[in-house]
């Protein structure tokens, strides 16, 4: 694959695509410690055929961005709150920990490295930073590998949805089968799982699936690729307390912000009779920041409309710039949530 060249990209319009950088990190686990590390030109990785994680899938990952501030300079948002989801989901995968100075220094090396890629201000665009670990060691058995190779690439993407467009969903009929826990559910073998049901839900013209928690399947969890919340109709945010889904950072955001705006925050179970009282919903990560649902269908195409199917509510739209401006440093960063790339 070639090389990307920062002067032929239209940083308007990225998409959410692989591009070759010219640097990542490696760094390698062998005999019970890591090697320390450092940025490499190839982007390719030579793994054994019997290597653990082509089998047995003991893999994780975490998805975070650089943003390009007004003034040109780059910065990270909670980053260490990567570091540490990575670690946990390592526990579940007996996997060894990335030390979170080396995960910082490893994300702040490939930002400031490739730095021509991190998209100018203005344009909806920002570099996504993409850090995982993976077992290497060739094995025929079901056991954990003993040696592994943590890296971190970096690719330009836009904006995910162009500004808040609010979008239909439809209920999943497929159980994702994320394990309960913390953090489990970014592994690839859960996310494979995810795949069909997604697919089968872009088919049939939806944004995407959602789950129902894999146990009662009567309350909800959260999407493919990011958390649920709602607003009520007595203006509470709200957002599924559930061991089943991924610890979202962006959630873990916006629950701060709903409290800093005054909306009286809670996590709990949601049951679908539940979200006949929300006046708003949306679905929250990293890639989308928020992605309004407009509307959710569920398993007999009886589809709910929640505020709009073309509109933004105001909530969102509130809950949506106050978290913009501290990732694009418009706004203050009361919380320390900000690390700059110097
Ligand atoms: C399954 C799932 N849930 C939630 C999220 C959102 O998490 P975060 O806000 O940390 O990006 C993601 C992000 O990739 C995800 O894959």
């Amino acid at each position: 694959m070639a090389k990307a060249k920062a002067s032929e990209l239209d940083w308007n319009k990225l998409g959410f695509g692989y591009r070759d950088l010219p640097y990542r990190w490696q760094d390698e686990y062998v005999d019970g410690h890591w090697l320390g590390g450092g940025l490499t030109a190839d982007s390719n990785m030579v793994l054994n055929e019997a290597a653990q994680v082509l089998h047995y899938g003991q893999e994780v990952f975490e998805g975070l961005k650089a943003y390009r501030t007004k003034e040109g300079k780059v910065q990270l948002f909670r980053p260490s709150d990567n570091a540490k989801r990575l670690n946990n989901s390592a526990d579940r995968l007996l996997m060894p920990h990335y030390p979170e100075e080396k995960f910082l220094e490893a994300v702040k090396a490939v930002v400031k490295a490739n730095e021509e890629f991190v998209p100018p201000y203005g344009t909806g665009g920002t570099l996504y930073l993409r850090p995982f670990m993976v077992g290497t060691q060739p094995l025929v058995g079901v056991t954990p590998a003993e040696n592994f190779v943590f890296r971190v690439y970096a690719t330009p993407v836009g904006a995910y949805v162009k500004g808040l467009t609010p979008m239909p969903y439809v209920l999943s009929k497929y159980d994702r089968a994320a394990p309960a826990g913390t953090g489990q559910a970014k592994t690839s073998g859960n996310y494979a799982a995810s795949l069909l049901p997604e697919m089968e839900a872009k088919k049939a013209g939806y944004a995407d699936a959602l789950y129902l928690d894999p146990k009662e399947h009567k309350y909800v969890d959260e999407f493919s690729g990011a958390n649920f919340f709602g607003v009520t109709k007595d203006g509470q945010f709200v957002t599924p307390k559930s061991n089943s889904i991924l610890p979202s950072i962006t959630k873990r955001s916006l629950l701060q912000v709903a409290e800093d705006l005054g909306l009286n925050p809670v996590e709990k179970q949601l049951t679908l009779a539940d979200l006949d009282n929300l006046a708003e919903a949306g679905a929250m990560g990293t890639a989308a920041v928020i992605s309004p649902v407009g509307s959710l269908t569920d398993l007999d195409g009886k589809k709910h409309v929640f505020y709009s199917e073309t509109e933004v509510g105001p909530v969102t739209t509130k809950l949506y710039n106050a978290l913009m401006n501290v990732q694009l440093g418009d706004a203050e960063d009361t919380h320390g949530w900000v690390v700059p790339v110097d």
